[in-house]
């Protein structure tokens, strides 16, 4: 469901502590992050290294580590912070409100 701009994407829930899940909008993909902190962020979801979800990868703190050659990224800005990432992940403004968590797809 669209509303003003963001999209609704899943249910607060549906992503546990220190998780990541996919999301897929039209012919888009992202990645939906939940911290130990409770915090939600939003990227888009294939690496910008090689073309590998980052849905199976690691969250540490506010990183995610690539499933495949373990580059880092910042989940509240995109940065990469560790080779051989080196180009940054677009990032999505992220709300969560009656359960449910929104992105805001910014083009
Ligand atoms: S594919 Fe992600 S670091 Fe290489």
């Amino acid at each position: 469901m669209e509303f003003d701009g963001w999209i609704e994407a899943c249910s607060a829930d549906d992503i546990a502590l220190e998780d990541v899940i996919r999301f897929d909008y039209g012919n888009r993909s992202f990645a939906i992050y939940r911290t130990a902190n409770n915090e939600y962020f939003a990227t888009d979801g294939y690496c910008t290294h090689q073309k590998v979800h980052l849905e199976g990868g690691l969250v540490m703190g506010r990183l995610i580590e690539c499933p495949k050659h373990n580059g880092r990224f910042d989940l509240s800005t995109g940065e990469a912070k560790r080779a051989p990432a080196c180009t940054a992940l677009r990032s999505y403004p992220v709300k969560v409100a009656s359960g449910s968590v929104y992105l805001k797809l910014n083009d």
